[in-house]
């Protein structure tokens, strides 16, 4: 357990159910949470495995509550997990929130995800806000290429003046992300990671210049990296040592953690390359 970092950008490292109860009631302006999905993955030797279905859920009603707690009364929450746990979050979260979009962040794939069935290429995201009158949607900052108008350049005649159709609009509920690969920049060692863009166009849309930003299961710190970058506010919390690195290192709140200097690993490629360009002096 420990707070890293500054009144600006601060980092929990914790059980998130603990850590949340130091976060004040109604301060923040928007959740990002990601937590672990229930279905096995190694976070840094920690299995993401509950005992059964129901326990997972009872955790995830916890947590869901903490974070509806510490949320402003204009607050956004937008919050993911498996496909096959997501309505019962929808179910939950209904009665608490109002549900304003059920995303789909869809990523194109190459490799043979299943061959007895059809493979997986979504991830669910509900997008959540307590008051539907009154929360932050900055519609022109997250605008998308409109085809028709901007590459078809379709005219529609329906109008009293004939009129060329938008260029841009507001994106649909279907994301298409390339998902982190081990060969992109901001690629971190993590079973899963989620893209800056990703966060980038939920940051935009729904918060402000200083407004303050929370992810309850940082993993990578991407929320708060993203966060930091558009000048928000951030708390990140994370339980395990190895992400908490790269939340420090990622958001330059740290260059040492317990005495370890903080690096991002070099990855195969890399040292392949510095070992042409060394062999070639
Ligand atoms: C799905 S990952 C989040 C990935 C993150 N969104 C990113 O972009 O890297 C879930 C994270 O929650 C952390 N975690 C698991 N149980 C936790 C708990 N009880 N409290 C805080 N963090 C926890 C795991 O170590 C893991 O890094």
């Amino acid at each position: 357990m420990g707070t890293f970092g500054n009144e600006k950008h601060k980092i929990m490292q914790g059980d998130a159910l603990e850590m949340l109860n130091f976060v004040e009631d109604e301060s923040v302006d928007l959740i990002f949470a990601d937590p672990p999905y229930n279905i096995g993955k190694n976070f840094s030797g920690h299995l993401d495995k509950w005992s059964s279905e129901e326990a997972y859920l009872n955790w995830c009603y916890q947590w869901l509550d903490l974070c509806i707690k510490k949320l402003k009364p204009n607050g956004s929450f937008y919050v993911m997990t498996a496909t096959q746990f997501m309505p019962y979050f929808d179910i939950y979260l209904r009665n608490k929130l109002t549900i304003l979009s059920r995303l789909v962040w869809y990523y194109d794939s190459s490799g043979v995800q299943a061959k007895k069935y059809y493979g997986s290429m979504y991830e669910p995201i509900l997008y959540c806000v307590k008051d539907k009158n009154n929360y932050t949607f900055n519609t022109n900052d997250i605008l998308v290429e409109a085809k028709t108008g901007a590459k078809r350049k379709l005219i529609d005649y329906r109008k009293a003046v004939p009129t060329v159709y938008n260029a841009e609009k507001v994106p649909g509920n279907v994301w298409e992300f390339a998902r982190v690969r081990y060969r992109m920049d901001e690629y971190e060692n993590h079973p899963t990671q989620k893209p800056i863009a990703l966060l980038d166009r939920i940051i935009k849309a729904s918060s402000n210049v200083g407004d303050l930003v929370m992810d309850p299961f940082s993993g990578t710190f991407t929320t708060c990296f993203v966060a930091k970058e558009l000048d928000r506010r951030c708390i990140g919390i994370e339980l395990q040592d190895e992400y908490v690195k790269i939340g420090l290192r990622r958001l330059q709140l740290a260059t040492e953690f317990k005495g370890e200097k903080l690096e991002k690993e070099i990855r195969t490629f890399e040292t392949e390359k510095l070992a042409i360009t060394m062999n070639s002096l």
